[in-house]
């Protein structure tokens, strides 16, 4: 998921992502649309289908249908396995099957189908076509509510119409917002899923539920242990920003050193930070053990790698400090040596649904977030609802209802419900709005200290710490157990 940054820049992308790892995917043209990939050891495959969905589950008058996509795997499926069933997010549904390999790696011996299901208004799933963007009407569908109704119509619709099927115990399972949708699935939809994996998925980031301060602390303590005065350099280069920009040639002298593609202007200095900013949580997020690509192409331990840039006494100057963060900036958007400048509108893959994303923050996912310069290393920043709701206002017409999302999923009380998973990792952001602690035997909690943004739905690989193979292990375990009670 994107993190607003500031009232102007809706920043935080709260993504989940991982189904492809080194997969060279190919077009097939045997079974229709069909994709198939290899990566070392397996491979990977799946059709890309389409379902007629009702535009508005919840009034009588909008009677209109939209195709929504949705990609199935049953390579590994024997007769009555069950189904894992991904709550697409915001974003491309072929992005998050490719970042959520722990479903490839279980799906044989689980005897499992895979089936991974767009979120309405992301990728190709638009309710009204190109238009689906265009006007407050149309985006007045775009709501997790329908998304949960999609999905529990689209799950009915598949148990009743492949052989087989009709027994199947259903799983969901998601990372990040598709991690929120997975569990509130399951709270909804009791009859429709058996389960869920809700993976580092933040259902408590809302008004007045945890500290508005906590996320940015986490971002901060992040690159606190991941290098010797690395915060306190990010802390002081708002500063030195401030200072090296109040000039012309500052200006000049900051966007070449930055690569940037239009030079600042001084009425860009405040989007730079929060460009900045955003770089700094982006990164926190998918500090992943190994080598990855999920927002960017970038390092093993990224974090480790862009504090070796920053290890600076208080002595250094303004300009010595600002390259060093300039370096460092460059490992996030310019680790494969192809970046030609940097584009400060530009801070993660294009396969992630931004305005869709801040158009649900603007009306029921709305995330209040602060910053107190002290606890963490960013510039003070209080929560403001009224700013917040102005620009959503300027954006797209609507205002946000900031206790809905609270209302609607039961808040803080949820403990009446079962056999759902929370799993989260210490690195992760997010983190702050996670269910860290097991509400009950079937509500359970699972922390995984080196874990980034949903590092245990991702492939296993190599590099893995301990830490993330026993995470995987006990999920494992639970929807096993799940999936038996339900075929007594
Ligand atoms: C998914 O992975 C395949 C194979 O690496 C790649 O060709 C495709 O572009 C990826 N899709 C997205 C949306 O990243
Ligand atoms: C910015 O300028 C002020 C005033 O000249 C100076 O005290 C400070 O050291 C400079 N740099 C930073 C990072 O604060
Ligand atoms: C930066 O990226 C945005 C969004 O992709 C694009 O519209 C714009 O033209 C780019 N600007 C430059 C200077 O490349
Ligand atoms: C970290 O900063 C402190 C305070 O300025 C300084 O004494 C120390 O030498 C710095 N450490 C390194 C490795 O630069
Ligand atoms: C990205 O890296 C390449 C190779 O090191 C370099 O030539 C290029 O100038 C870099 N781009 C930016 C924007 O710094």
């Amino acid at each position: 998921m994107a993190v607003r940054v500031t009232p102007v820049r809706l920043a935080a992308l709260l993504v989940t992502m991982s189904c492809a790892r080194a997969l060279a995917l190919q077009r097939n043209h045997i079974l229709g649309r069909a994709t198939r990939g290899f990566s070392e050891s397996k491979r990977v495959y799946y059709r890309t289908l389409y379902f007629d969905q009702q535009i508005d589950h919840f009034g009588f008058l909008e009677n209109g249908l939209f195709k929504q996509r949705y990609l199935l795997s049953d390579q590994h499926w024997r007769q009555n396995g069950p189904i894992l069933f991904y709550t697409g997010n915001e974003g491309d549904i072929t992005w998050f099957c490719n970042n959520t390999g722990f479903t490839w790696d279980v799906a044989e011996e689980m005897g499992a189908m895979l089936v991974f299901a767009e979120h309405r208004y992301y990728g190709e799933s638009l309710p009204f076509g190109e238009e689906s963007y265009s006007n407050a009407k149309y985006l007045n569908y775009l709501t997790s509510e329908q998304a949960l109704a999609d999905f529990a119509v689209l799950i009915k619709s598949l148990k009743a119409s492949v052989t087989g099927a009709q027994n199947s115990p259903v799983i969901a399972v998601g990372g990040s917002y598709g991690g929120m949708l997975a569990a509130w699935l399951r709270m909804k939809y009791p009859s429709v899923v058996t389960g869920a994996l809700a993976a580092s998925a933040p259902i408590w980031q809302f008004t007045d539920m945890v500290p508005c301060g906590d996320f940015y602390k986490i971002v901060t303590q992040d690159f606190a242990k991941s290098g010797i005065n690395c915060s306190k350099s990010i802390r002081r280069s708002w500063m030195a920003i401030s200072n090296v920009s109040s000039t012309g040639e500052g200006l000049q002298w900051l966007s070449e050193e930055f690569g940037l593609c239009a030079p600042l202007k001084p009425q860009d200095v405040d989007d730079f930070r929060a460009w900045l900013q955003e770089t700094w949580v982006n990164l926190a997020m998918v500090d992943y053990p190994y080598e990855a690509n999920f927002l960017q192409h970038l390092p093993r331990w990224p974090v480790k790698v862009v504090c070796t840039h920053l290890q600076f006494d208080s002595g250094v100057t303004d300009r010595q400090l600002l390259h060093g963060v300039s370096q460092a900036v460059k490992v996030y958007y310019n680790y494969t040596g192809s970046a030609v400048c940097l584009n400060m509108s530009e801070t993660a893959t294009g396969s992630l649904g931004t305005r869709g994303w801040y158009y649900q923050a603007c009306t029921e996912m709305v995330m209040p977030m602060c910053t107190d310069g002290i606890q963490d290393m960013f510039e003070p920043q209080s929560w403001s609802l009224q700013a917040f709701s102005d620009e959503c206002y300027g954006l797209f017409g609507v205002r946000p209802r900031e206790h809905w999302a609270s209302m609607a999923y039961g808040g803080k009380k949820i403990n009446s419900h079962s056999n759902i998973i929370f799993s989260n990792g210490d690195l992760d952001p997010w983190k702050s709005g996670g269910v860290t602690k097991s509400l009950s035997d079937s509500l359970v909690a699972i922390v995984i200290p080196d874990g980034a943004h949903h590092l245990d739905l991702r492939y296993s690989n190599e590099h893995d710490p301990q830490s993330v193979i026993q995470a995987r292990a006990l999920e494992l375990q639970h929807i096993k157990q799940w999936i038996k009670q339900e075929q007594v």
